[in-house]
């Protein structure tokens, strides 16, 4: 079941803004969201008391983002466990919420193993739901640590790759607190230039169709201070050819083994446009969201939406629900992939919290993956 409850706005900083959260009313445990399906208009939270409504909430986005997905299928499964719902179901409806970002199902299978684990020790639901929340907890906590080591990996990258006089970095969708539970990951790269006075500007792709960057980047950039302007997708070509771009800085849904990365759609033609202007095209992602077991680009599935996100233009709090203005004759047909999938050899780095893996190679992902697991 969910439930929505409005909150004022206010003028937190984007830390502040807990996307998601675990709560104990004496009711019953819930997990809250913050819609972002909303955003920016207006500061909604939604209260999901079970994992079906947590599948909806992904499902419709209003929570999403490669991190911030696998944050929440944990605490579904906990959710279910503590409310003591089939678990196994629960984890199963969880995982196939949305395919692409692979986090999601780390989280999911990182609280079911704990859960399983505690009861096969234990025989006690309790104590096996209270095994699920603490494993949720923990990602919940590894993530924010993630990020902040994203940010100081990634700030020095672009250091090293860039001339002085102040970056000016172009991102696409959204990757900052909203999606993670710290800074995010691209937006925490971004955030740290802007602290130490590095950022010149950043350019923020509006994320055609359902607006990610405007909607939600831009939010995020403005409560931080941060210079930066809006385009839509199509003008980032003339931005690249007024030499105004020193570098792309995007997030990923998924990594493959072979280093090709999936994220919003439009990241690829960024990634071509970069390569043609010579500038660096940067992935920032935690190692949660490297997929080892995918071997390749043409592996990765990437998830379709309904064709009615491009045909209408929703009111932000109808986005992903339909009943928006229809851009386009009845009956349209539209071809709607939420990601698209770019070669490793258009990208010129991965930063992950263990460090940056440039060149992109299958061999040097699976060398940072294999010291990380070592400790
Ligand atoms: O469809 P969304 O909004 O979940 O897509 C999110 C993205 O594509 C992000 O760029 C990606 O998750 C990386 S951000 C941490």
């Amino acid at each position: 079941m969910v439930d929505q409850q409005a909150r004022t706005g206010g003028d937190r900083r984007p830390t502040e803004i807990p996307a998601i959260r675990w709560e104990e009313p004496p009711e019953g445990p819930v997990l809250v969201l913050l819609d972002q399906t909303r955003l920016p208009a207006e500061e909604v939270e939604l209260v999901c008391t079970d994992a079906a409504a947590l599948v909806e909430a992904i499902r419709s986005l209003a929570v999403r983002g490669a991190p911030l997905l696998g944050i929440a299928g944990a605490y579904g499964v906990a959710l279910a466990a503590a409310r003591g719902f089939d678990v196994a179901e629960a984890a199963r409806a969880l995982e196939e919420a949305r395919p692409t970002a692979v986090n999601l199902s780390v989280g999911v299978r990182r609280a079911q193993a704990a859960h399983q684990a505690a009861l096969a020790r234990t025989g006690d639901p309790t104590a096996a739901a209270v095994a699920a929340l603490a494993a949720a907890r923990a990602l919940h906590q590894e993530d924010a640590e993630a990020s902040a080591r994203m940010a100081d990996h990634g700030l020095a990258l672009l250091d090293e790759l860039l001339s002085g006089g102040g970056h000016r970095i172009l991102t696409h969708c959204n990757s900052g607190s909203l999606v993670s539970g710290g800074e995010g990951t691209a937006f925490a790269v971004a955030l740290a230039a802007h602290r130490a006075g590095r950022l010149r500007r950043l350019w923020v792709d509006e994320t055609r169709p359902l607006l990610q960057g405007a909607r939600l980047t831009a939010y995020e950039a403005a409560r931080s201070g941060m210079a930066y302007t809006l385009l839509t997708d199509n003008a980032a070509g003339s931005l690249f050819a007024a030499g105004e771009v020193d570098a792309v800085v995007i997030g990923a849904d998924r990594i493959a083994a072979d280093g090709s990365v999936a994220n919003k759609v439009g990241s690829y033609p960024l990634a071509v446009l970069a390569r043609y202007h010579h500038v660096p095209f940067i992935v920032v992602a935690p190692l949660t969201t490297v997929d080892l077991d995918t071997p390749d680009g043409a592996s990765i599935e990437v998830e379709q939406r309904p064709g009615f996100e491009v045909t209408e233009v929703a009111a932000p709090q109808a986005a992903g629900v339909g009943g928006g203005i229809p851009v386009a004759p009845l009956g349209t047909q539209a071809y709607n992939p939420a990601f698209d999938v770019t070669p490793p050899e258009l990208v010129t780095a991965i930063v992950t919290e263990e460090g940056v893996v440039s060149p992109v190679t299958a061999e040097a992902l699976a060398e940072l993956c294999a010291r990380s697991a070592a400790g």
